[in-house]
């Protein structure tokens, strides 16, 4: 018998692993015992569906079951091998076995279990199986795509996930991959992109959606909703009522309704799902016109992030424009007021800019009191993440925060 703890799952988490976290904690609430390491998590959940979860999350790349808990020293080639292939293939015809295998943890973890792919591999061999060890490209973790294309969460083909800490090692077995696909298409090849208003990632417009927790039923308004991004990813796999977009620029509302009629198109949602949009141009200080009081339950948007930028602004204009985007705020954040529930909730991107002349962030902490919200990041402090979410990308000269309000 091996011991493995009941209910013990894991998830691979994307490029940013605090913010994926964060999204992962709010979608499922009842997770005990936390461990993170490098990229993969490991938690107790009573509530797992891992395929409903997959089709969810925007920050998980994989996610699986722990299928066995064990002291570091355990850890050999022999005991993957009988976790994967517990008995020997049958003499008359030798079986394939398709194997990955990611070691998640620190540096010198992961040199030290270098080679333990090519004994597993040698291992499988000596049980009479035909084995192909998947590795990932350029020695990076094998991606979501991989596994998929070759099969690797179909049995006895394997996908393990080990995080090995300092004395205990957890090996996990993937069962669901992100669908790539899907989301490259959602991002590539939507009709109207604006690459001048800078483009939100419809994977962290997911974890937005996911970190505001719209109840079913309810309201989400996106008002600088740009080209539509959140309002798309706000429209996927949810029993949100009615999904709200404006912005003061009629062309980006022309290009929302467009990418809204090619999701139904690409068939991400049906024609039903679509009459749950409203979209209208409006300036964010004019939107008590067209919006009911107390009638909002979710506020997701990325807002508006300032001219695009060069990396060749002085530190000057940089506090100019953080300046500009910190009023806007203001007098964004007492326009929306009055539409809130009591209960509801804001997902809101504060911009960061830095180059090599200078740097400089909108920081909204000191007004919300005086404003009438709180500041409700989640406290994921026993796994040592900050409350700051970010989110950014080397080439980009806009870091963006993400801060999640509460109206008080
Ligand atoms: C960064 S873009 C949002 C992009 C959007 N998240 C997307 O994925 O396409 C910011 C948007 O805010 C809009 N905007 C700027 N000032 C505004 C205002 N005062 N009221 C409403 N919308 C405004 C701009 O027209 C722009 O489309």
């Amino acid at each position: 018998m091996y011991d493995v703890r009941e209910y013990m799952y894991f998830c691979i988490l994307g490029s940013h692993p605090p913010l994926s976290t964060a999204e992962l904690f709010s979608v499922l609430p009842d997770i005990k015992k936390p461990i993170l390491s490098d990229k993969m998590i490991t938690f107790d959940s009573t509530s797992w569906d891992a395929f409903n979860l997959m089709n969810t999350l925007g920050g998980t790349v994989k996610l699986g079951e722990i299928i066995y808990n064990a002291h570091s020293a355990e850890l050999t080639p022999a005991l993957l091998a009988d976790l994967i292939a517990p008995s020997k293939a049958s003499a008359e015809g030798r079986r394939s076995l398709d194997f990955g295998l990611t070691v998640y943890g620190s540096k010198s973890t992961q040199k030290k279990f270098f080679k333990l792919p090519i004994q597993l591999k040698k291992e499988l061999k000596a049980k009479g199986y035909s084995v192909r060890w998947v590795t990932g490209k350029g020695g990076e973790p094998l991606s979501p795509a991989a596994v998929a294309k070759c099969g690797l969460t179909d049995n006895p083909n394997a996908d393990l996930c080990l995080m090995v800490n300092e004395n205990t090692v957890l090996i996990g077995k993937t069962t669901e991959v992100q669908d790539a696909d899907a989301w490259s298409i959602r991002d590539f090849d939507r009709p109207r992109r604006d690459s001048k208003n800078g483009m939100l990632p419809p994977k962290l417009a997911r974890m937005m959606v996911n970190l505001a927790q719209t109840p079913d039923g309810g309201v989400l308004l996106d008002p600088f909703c740009g080209s539509g991004t959140i309002l798309m990813e706000a429209a996927i796999g949810t029993n949100i009522a009615q999904i709200i977009g404006s912005d003061i620029d009629k062309k980006q509302i022309q290009d929302t309704e467009a990418n809204n009629n090619w999701l139904v198109k690409e068939k991400f949602i049906t024609a039903k799902d679509a009459k749950r949009f409203r979209i209208f141009t409006s300036d964010i200080k004019e939107i008590q016109k067209f919006i009911s009081p107390k009638s909002i339950d979710s506020i997701v948007t990325e807002g508006y992030l300032g001219p695009p930028l060069h990396g060749t602004e002085s530190q000057k204009t940089l506090s100019a424009n953080a300046s500009q985007i910190h009023d806007l705020w203001v007098d964004s954040l007492v326009e929306l007021k009055p539409l809130l529930k009591t209960n509801s909730k804001l997902v809101i991107i504060t911009p960061e800019y830095s180059n090599t002349n200078g740097h400089s962030a909108v920081m909204l902490d000191a007004d919300l009191n005086n404003l009438g919200y709180k500041k409700e990041n989640p406290d994921l402090s026993v796994l040592n993440i900050e409350s700051t979410l970010s989110y950014f990308r080397d080439n980009q000269f806009v870091k963006r925060n993400i801060l999640i309000l509460k109206p008080i």
